[in-house]
C-alpha cells in the first residue's frame, strides 16, 4: 500500500487553513459567503471547455444543444431542435434518428477502440472482469438477439433487477439497441416494490439473477422475482443470470438462464435506428405520495445532454482516464453517469459490485489505488461516513492517480467538502457539486474544472444551456443574497419527458405551481451575494420555526462543523407554539466522548452561535446509525415520524431496520424553551 506523500498533505493543510480563517471572518455566513478556490493553473490551460462556453450557449441555446447533439452520430439528422408549442410536452431534435447502443459501443469500435478497456468491473469478493468495447459490442448483440428471440419488440417494456454485474448494464444496451424500453429496478427493491413498478410499466420480460454478493455474504433476488411475477400476468419470461451459484426455484416454460438464452445467439446483429423521442427507459422515484412515478427517459436529447456533462463537468479524457461513478445503476446517476454518458464519450469506468466497508473500510480507496481512478463521482453521505472513519484510512492507499471529484445526491456541507478535498482529492483535485435529478437526466448546476472558482459547498451555477432561477413563492425571480426555491425556466434536452401512464400528474407535480413553461424542482435554494446557488434541501425539509424559514441542511451542516459530530439529520417536528421545532439526530465522531446532556447543550450553542438562536435544535439525539435508503439517503421522514411520536411509517426501502427500534428507545424528553 502506498502512503500519501508528505507534499499532498502539507498543500492541503494550507487550504485548510486559508478556510478556517476566512469561515471566522464570516462568523454566521460561512455558508454563503465562503472563500473561492481558484482552478489549478494547468487544469485551466488543458480543459475541455473554457470560459467563453457560458457566453457561446447563452447567445444561441438551441444551437448550442445542437452542436452537442453532433457529437453523436445520428443516421438522420433533426428538422428542429426543440418543439415547445405544447409545453410542458417537450420533442427535442425532432425527425432525427438515432440507436442509442450503437452510439454507446458500436461507433468505438469502427473507430479502431475495439481493445479499450469499457469496464473494469469488480465483485464483491474479489473476482473481476475486463471488458474491452468490441467484447461489450458482441454481448450486446448476442443480448439484442437473445430479446429478439424472446419476442421483445420495440415499445415493450423490460424490468432488470440485478446487482452491480456487467450483465446489467448489457441488458439495458441490448433494450436500447432494440428500442425496448428498459425498467431498473434497484436490486434492494422489496417484492411488493418490484411488483408494482412490472404492474405499472406492464413489463413483458424480466432479467434478473440468482443473486448478488453484499456485505460478505450472497443475497438472494429470484425469490423476489418469483413472488412479484406471480402477481404480474403480463410477464411472459425471467431471464435469470448465474452470479452467486445458490439454488433457485425454477418454474418451467417461463424461467429460462441467461447464459442458455444469451449464450447461444450470434454476435451480429443490425442496429435500427429510432426516432429522437423514442423512449429510453423509465425509472421509478418515490414522490411525496406512495404511488412511485415512473420517469420517462427518452433518446436523443437524453443521450446528448449526458454524453456532454459527462464530458464537460469531468473534463473527462477518453484516452488518459478511468473513470468511476461510485453509485448503483439502479439509481439515475448510474444510468447516466456509469452507462450513457461514458460510454457515449468512450470512457474507460470502474465498476464495483459491493459496499464501502467490506471486506474493510479501506475497499473504495484500494479500488482506485489499484486502477488508477483519475475522477470519483460519489455522494456526500459516503463522504461523510469516510469522515466518521477517519483520515487515516485513505491516508493508507496512494489517491495520487485522482484529477477530479464529484459529488451528487445531497448538498454537501462545506466540512465534508473540505475532508473529501484533501483526504481523498490530496488537496489538488477540484470537486463537482452537481446538483440534479432523476427527472432532470442530467447535470444542471455545476461548477465547471478549470472554468468556475469553487466554492465549498454550493453547485453554484446553471450548467451552460440551462436556465434556473431562485424564485420567491409568487415565482418572482430573487435577487443575490436571498431565499426562495429552485426553478427550471427553458425546457432541457434531458429532460422527462412525462410520469409514465399519468401526463396528468407530469403536469400537475412540476409544471404547475408556476404554469406550463416553469419546472418546479422541489428544491430550496439560496442565492448568496456573489450568484452562487446553494442548494438547501427538499422544500418539504425547509423548517419553519416561528416564522423564519430554517433549512434542515443548514442546522445539519452546522452541527457537522463541531469537532465531536461526523453525520447529523435534522427534521422539523411539529410544534404546537412555533409552528415546528427542530430535532436534530447525531452520530459522534469515533473519538468524541458522550458526555450526555453537556455535549447537547454545547452542541445547542454551537447551533445557535453559527446560525442564530432560532435555529438551537430543540433535541438533539446522539445515535449509532442513522436510516439510511439503500441508494444511501438519508430517512428524514421516518426521523420525522420519530420526533413527532408517530406510528413509524414505510420502512421498505431501509438498508437495516433496526436501526429506527434503536433510535426511538432513545429519545429523551423536549427540553424547556431557553
Ligand atoms: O434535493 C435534491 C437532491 O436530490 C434530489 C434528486 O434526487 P434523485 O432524483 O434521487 O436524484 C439524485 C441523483 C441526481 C434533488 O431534488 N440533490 C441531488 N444532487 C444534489 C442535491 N441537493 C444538493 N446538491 C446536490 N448536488
Amino acid at each position: 500500500m502506498g502512503r500519501a506523500t508528505s507534499r499532498r498533505r502539507s498543500s492541503c493543510d494550507a487550504g485548510q487553513r486559508r478556510y478556517a480563517h476566512e469561515r471566522d471572518g464570516h462568523r454566521g455566513q460561512r455558508r454563503d459567503r465562503g472563500p473561492s478556490i481558484p482552478p489549478p493553473d494547468r487544469l485551466a490551460a488543458h480543459a475541455n471547455v473554457g470560459p467563453d462556453v457560458y457566453d457561446e450557449a447563452s447567445a444561441d441555446r438551441l444551437a448550442f444543444w445542437a452542436t452537442q447533439a453532433r457529437r453523436l452520430t445520428w443516421t438522420q439528422e433533426w428538422d428542429e431542435v426543440l418543439d415547445w408549442s405544447n409545453p410542458p410536452f417537450a420533442q427535442w431534435f425532432v425527425g432525427g434518428k438515432l440507436n442509442v447502443a450503437y452510439n454507446c459501443v458500436d461507433r468505438h469500435v469502427e473507430d479502431g477502440h475495439g481493445d479499450q478497456v469499457a469496464y473494469h468491473w469488480e465483485g464483491e469478493p474479489g473476482d473481476t472482469r475486463t471488458i474491452t468495447y468490441a467484447q461489450l459490442k458482441d454481448e450486446v448483440c448476442k443480448a439484442a438477439n437473445a430479446l429478439t428471440e424472446l419476442d421483445v419488440n420495440a415499445g415493450d417494456r423490460v424490468a432488470i433487477y440485478l446487482p452491480m454485474i456487467p450483465e446489467t448494464i448489457i441488458a439495458m444496451l441490448a433494450c436500447a439497441r432494440i428500442g425496448a424500453v428498459h425498467m431498473v429496478v434497484f436490486g434492494g427493491f422489496s417484492a411488493d416494490a418490484l411488483a408494482s413498478r412490472l404492474d405499472d410499466a406492464g413489463a413483458v420480460l424480466v432479467i434478473t439473477s440468482d443473486g448478488g454478493y453484499r456485505r460478505g455474504a450472497p443475497s438472494a433476488l429470484k425469490p423476489a422475482v418469483d413472488d412479484a411475477v406471480g402477481r404480474s400476468p403480463g410477464v411472459r419470461n425471467v431471464l435469470v443470470v448465474k452470479r452467486t451459484g445458490q439454488d433457485v426455484e425454477w418454474t418451467e416454460g417461463r424461467d429460462l438462464w441467461w447464459d442458455d438464452v444469451v449464450g447461444r445467439q450470434s454476435t451480429e446483429h443490425e442496429p435500427e435506428s429510432f426516432d429522437a423521442e423514442h423512449p429510453l427507459y423509465i425509472m421509478y422515484t418515490s414522490g411525496t405520495t406512495a404511488k412511485p412515478k415512473g420517469i420517462l427517459h427518452t433518446s436523443g436529447g437524453y443521450l446528448t445532454q449526458v454524453a456532454y456533462t459527462h464530458w464537460a463537468t469531468f473534463d473527462l479524457k477518453p484516452d488518459d482516464d478511468v473513470f468511476w461513478t461510485a453509485a448503483d445503476v439502479g439509481w439515475v446517476t448510474g444510468h447516466s453517469y456509469i452507462v450513457y454518458g461514458p460510454l457515449a464519450n468512450r470512457a474507460t469506468s470502474v465498476m464495483y459490485e459491493g459496499t464501502p466497508e467490506t471486506p474493510h473500510r479501506g475497499r473504495w480507496f484500494e479500488l482506485i489505488q489499484k486502477y488508477g481512478v483519475t475522477i470519483l463521482y460519489t455522494a456526500p453521505t459516503v463522504i461523510r461516513t469516510f469522515m466518521k472513519w477517519g483520515e487515516d484510512i485513505p491516508a493508507g492507499f496512494d489517491l495520487s492517480s485522482l484529477r477530479l471529484l464529484g459529488s451528487v445526491g445531497e448538498p454537501i456541507n462545506p466540512e465534508a467538502w473540505l475532508w473529501y478535498h484533501e483526504h481523498v482529492g490530496g488537496g489538488r483535485c477540484p470537486i463537482m457539486d452537481t446538483w440534479w435529478q432523476t427527472e432532470t437526466g442530467a447535470h444542471m448546476l455545476t461548477p465547471l474544472p478549470g472554468v468556475t472558482s469553487l466554492v465549498p459547498g454550493s453547485a453554484q451555477h446553471p450548467f451552460p444551456g440551462i436556465s434556473a432561477k431562485v424564485v420567491d413563492d409568487e415565482g418572482k425571480e430573487l435577487s443575490d443574497d436571498s431565499t426562495g426555491l429552485l426553478v427550471l425556466t427553458e425546457p432541457w434536452p434531458a429532460m422527462l419527458r412525462t410520469i409514465w401512464g399519468d401526463d396528468d400528474r407530469y403536469v400537475d407535480t412540476y409544471w404547475s405551481r408556476f404554469g406550463k413553461n416553469v419546472y418546479f424542482a422541489g428544491d430550496g435554494a439560496k442565492k448568496d451575494a456573489d450568484g452562487n446557488i446553494w442548494l438547501l434541501g427538499r422544500v418539504d425539509d425547509v423548517m419553519n420555526v416561528s416564522g423564519h424559514r430554517i433549512s434542515t441542511t443548514e442546522v445539519e451542516s452546522s452541527l457537522v462543523g463541531h469537532p465531536a459530530v461526523a453525520e447529523a439529520a435534522v427534521v422539523g417536528a411539529s410544534d404546537p407554539t412555533t409552528g415546528q421545532g427542530i430535532v436534530a439526530f447525531v452520530i459522534l465522531r469515533g473519538n468524541a466522548e458522550d458526555s450526555g446532556d453537556e455535549l447537547v447543550q454545547e452542541l445547542r450553542t454551537h447551533v445557535g452561535k453559527d446560525i442564530g438562536p432560532i435555529a438551537k435544535p430543540r433535541q438533539i439525539m446522539v445515535v449509532q446509525e442513522l436510516p439510511k435508503t439503500r441508494s444511501g439517503k438519508i430517512m428524514r421522514r421516518l426521523l420525522r415520524d420519530i420526533a413527532e411520536n408517530r406510528e413509524l411509517g414505510d420502512v421498505t426501502t431501509l438498508t437495516d431496520s433496526s436501526v429506527m427500534n434503536m433510535i426511538k428507545d432513545k429519545l429523551p424528553a423536549a427540553p424547556s424553551e431557553d
